[in-house]
């Protein structure tokens, strides 16, 4: 393992009901909120008037920002801070998924930097102050809700970039499963596919000694799954939410990279897609990993094996690779890019520059890729 620090800030309120305890962690935000959620699903079922009701009996103000998007753009974070100064907002509540939460956090962040939002996404170290930011989760897939990152989309240059700061991590953040059960199909299944995709981004690490680690992922990656087909099956099956909503928020809030560095590449090539195409998130990864492990696993077979083994019964790279393609197919998530109508390959050049720009001329740790091993990589998914 190699050293290191961990502390999570982040009060978690987990459990069927946990909603109803709203009123109780509002007033921790401040006298005045700036509430913040997206497209209207939390009007749709109820959750809008419950958070109303929540801010009556606690005696809080709620200043309504709504609209936030699906990967959330800097424009709309722009706004959205304009707003809250000039509410004077002493505190953030963001009610929705991770695109929400990601919003929030921006917002939360760059409310007394003199600056553009986009320069604290590029340069995080900027920071230096937050709003206090609560959390009403409506979608298990992310993990935002109890860790420092955000990703947000500047439609200006194509780019969707991560940043953290540890003055991101919400304050608390409430978890009911009941919640979740409203969630469409797609965006379930797509939740599904980036929860196991966390997880696989930090298997494939290069740390010694880690079995508490790699049994902790290989059974949260087992679960998911296993949860993930329950709930394809019934979208109301509550016992298998609840499973997935616990497994989002483990499967990113820094447990399992106790004492190792995970690979991320697969993140950085999918970002690159969504930033271009505006595709959700989950169907990205399902179509970018399996390619990404046709090419990477030839090099550095040996944790491949171990995983496929676990899950699938086979130490067979391709059968491997193959069996989560069909795990994933079987879900309803895409495992190629023509499913998500990208067939122009004259533009895999540009995606792969974009997916290396972050970390400057490669992507990931594992297996550090350039701009041509990504170029590879997308022909691949195609
Ligand atoms: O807009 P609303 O009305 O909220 O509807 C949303 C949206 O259309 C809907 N939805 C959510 N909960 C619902 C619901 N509809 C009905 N009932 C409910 N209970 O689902 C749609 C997708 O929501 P979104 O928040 O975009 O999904 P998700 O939670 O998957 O977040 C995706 C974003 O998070 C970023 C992704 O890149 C993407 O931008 N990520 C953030 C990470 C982080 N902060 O740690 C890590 C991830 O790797 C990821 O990159
Ligand atoms: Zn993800």
């Amino acid at each position: 393992m190699e050293r290191f620090v961990y502390r999570n800030p982040t009060e978690l309120v987990f459990g069927r009901g946990s909603v109803d305890l709203l009123s109780e962690y509002l007033p921790r935000l401040g006298r005045k909120v700036l509430f913040v959620y997206g497209k209207g699903s939390i009007r749709k079922i109820g959750l809008y008037d419950r958070v109303l009701v929540a801010a009556r009996t606690a005696g809080v103000e709620l200043v309504e920002f709504p609209g936030i998007e699906p990967n959330p753009r800097v424009s709309t974070v722009r706004r959205a801070r304009e707003e809250a100064r000039r509410a004077g907002v002493e505190g953030i509540l963001a009610v929705g998924g991770g695109s929400v939460i990601d919003a929030a956090k921006l917002i939360a962040v760059s409310h007394s930097y003199p600056g553009d939002p986009w320069e604290i996404v590029r340069e995080p170290l900027r920071v230096t102050s937050a709003l206090p930011l609560g959390v009403v989760l409506t979608h298990a897939a992310t993990g935002s809700e109890m860790n420092a990152n955000s990703v947000i989309t500047n439609e200006e240059t194509d780019e969707k970039l991560g940043w953290a700061h540890p003055l991101a991590y919400p304050l608390f953040s409430i978890l009911d499963p009941h919640i979740t059960r409203s969630a469409p199909r797609d965006q379930t299944v797509y939740g599904v596919v980036d929860m196991m995709a966390h997880v696989l981004e930090q298997y494939f690490h290069d740390a010694r000694n880690t079995p508490i680690q790699d049994a902790w992922q290989v059974s949260l990656l087992k679960e998911i799954l296993a949860a993930g087909r329950k709930v394809v099956e019934n979208l109301d099956d509550l016992d298998a939410r609840e499973t997935l909503l616990l497994a989002g928020t483990l499967a990113l809030n820094g447990t399992l990279s106790l004492g190792l560095r995970g690979d991320w590449g697969v993140h950085a090539i999918e970002h690159a897609l969504s930033a271009v195409y505006d595709i959700p998130h989950g169907a990205g990864l399902s179509v970018v990993y399996p390619a990404w492990m046709r090419y990477v696993a030839p090099r550095k077979p040996e944790r491949f094996r171990r995983l496929f083994l676990e899950l699938f019964g086979t130490e067979d790279l391709e059968a491997g690779i193959r069996a989560l393609e069909k795990a994933w197919r079987e879900l309803g998530a895409p495992v190629r890019l023509w499913q998500l109508g990208i067939a122009d390959e004259a533009r895999f050049p540009y995606l792969a520059q974009k997916a290396v720009a972050k970390e400057g001329a490669t992507t990931g740790r594992f297996a550090v890729l350039t701009a041509e091993d990504v170029e590879a990589i997308y022909r691949l998914a195609a």
